[in-house]
């Protein structure tokens, strides 16, 4: 038995490959730190979805034909202001407002897929506005989709290097490997239930702080640190309490998470003399006396810089508030997710493994408690 899973291959896929004992992440072919910091986010959701990266004009047409599917329905919209009205955190608004993208269309596979990628900005875009009391911005076809994104969030044009390190941002988290969201998504479809309630499942997996929830927390302690000095008995204090560092551990990585130094390039090249580069420099101290103390702690076990930490610095820089961290992880992840669904429903089986049983047996209903009474 293998509680949790742990090295259990579950599915064969062509998405991506996580070798946590290198500490090297292929995205379809390509190393992340390759592809991420360059490539447009369209172009990474192509390959994704056709196994290639785009010609010129393909490149072209795709993104017409996600710029085209980014209105959301009505009602999703007033599911959203019910939400804001009730105070609901992001994370709850888009896994309510998730399922209605499937309203008044026929189930398609690949257009549910397309309809969800493009869809998430919009709906976070407005739901953020809607809870802060202002109106929603109409969607626009002429913005890239990390452009258009931040351009739903604020309702104004983002400059260059907001939207580039936001694009690597996205493109860095598309897709990880047998993570537990794209494993919650895979066993939905693999029912040959529809994309859309594999996505929304998906959602409600992520929300969870020992997956998408970290970043948050994360730079909520980098910030309550406050100065380098302060780093040690704080994070020494937090062990000793014997709470997890956010930002920290990995079930597959043995090594530094690969992400991490993508998200730590692009947080150096936007926080670059700025002046958060004091945040940037904090950031790496704490990160330092993390790594040391958790080595100092836990000898035997490599817990190494994850994904999360980076991610929450440079989405600080971009000027997303701390609420919005694990909504734009799933802005990215909806397309690795979509992918596997489609994957899946090409190429896959039920998943259906099974549970050891640990409860009692040979009990007597006749001498239950009530009637033994
Ligand atoms: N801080 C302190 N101790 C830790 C941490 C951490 N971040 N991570 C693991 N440990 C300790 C555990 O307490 C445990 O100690 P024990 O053996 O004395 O009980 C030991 O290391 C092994 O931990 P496991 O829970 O078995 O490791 P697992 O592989 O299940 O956990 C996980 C991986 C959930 C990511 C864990 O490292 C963690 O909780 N990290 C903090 C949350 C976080 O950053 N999540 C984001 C992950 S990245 C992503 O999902 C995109």
């Amino acid at each position: 038995m293998s509680e949790g899973l742990d090295h259990i291959v579950a599915a064969s896929t062509r998405l991506s490959e996580v070798d946590g004992e290198a500490g090297r992440l292929t995205i379809a072919g390509y190393s992340v730190d390759d592809l991420a910091p360059t490539a447009t986010f369209e172009e990474v959701a192509y390959l994704l979805l056709n196994s290639r990266l785009p010609e010129v004009d393909e490149r072209v047409r795709f993104g017409r034909e996600l710029a085209a599917r980014r209105e959301i329905p009505r009602v999703a919209i007033e599911v959203l202001r019910g939400a804001a009205a009730e105070h609901a955190s992001p994370m709850d608004a888009l896994r309510m407002a998730a399922p209605v993208l499937s309203l008044g269309r026929r189930e398609d596979p690949l257009e549910d897929a397309m309809t969800a990628i493009a869809g998430f900005p919009t709906i976070v875009g407005t739901y953020w506005r809607l809870l802060h009391g202002e109106r929603p911005v109409a969607v626009r076809a002429d913005l890239g989709h990390a452009a258009h994104y931040l351009h739903q969030l604020s309702g104004a044009e983002p400059a260059a290097d907001r939207t580039r390190a936001l694009e690597t941002y996205l493109n860095t988290v598309c897709d990880h490997g047998l993570n537990a969201s794209t494993f919650a998504a895979r066993v939905i479809v693999s029912t040959r239930s529809d994309v859309i309630s594999a996505i929304t499942g998906a959602v409600g997996a992520l929300k969870g702080p020992l997956h998408g929830g970290a970043p948050g927390p994360a730079l909520d302690m980098v910030f309550e640190i406050g100065t380098p000095e302060s780093a040690e008995p704080y994070i020494r204090a937090l062990l000793d309490r014997g709470e997890r560092l956010m930002g920290f551990g990995h079930r597959v990585y043995r090594v530094r998470d690969p992400r991490a130094d993508v998200l730590a390039a692009a947080s150096e090249r936007l926080h670059g003399g700025d002046a958060d580069r004091s945040v940037y420099e904090l950031a790496r101290h704490v990160e330092a006396t993390a790594l040391r103390l958790l080595r100092e702690r836990k000898p035997d076990r490599r817990l190494d810089t994850n994904v999360e930490f980076y991610t929450a610095l440079l989405l600080h820089g971009i000027g997303l508030p701390t609420e919005l961290f694990t909504p734009t992880f799933a802005v990215g992840r909806v397309l690795g997710w979509s992918a596997h669904c489609l994957e899946q429903l090409r190429d896959g089986r039920l998943i259906r493994p099974q549970s050891a049983y640990v409860g009692p047996r040979d009990l007597s209903y006749d001498s239950r408690p009530s009637v033994a009474a």
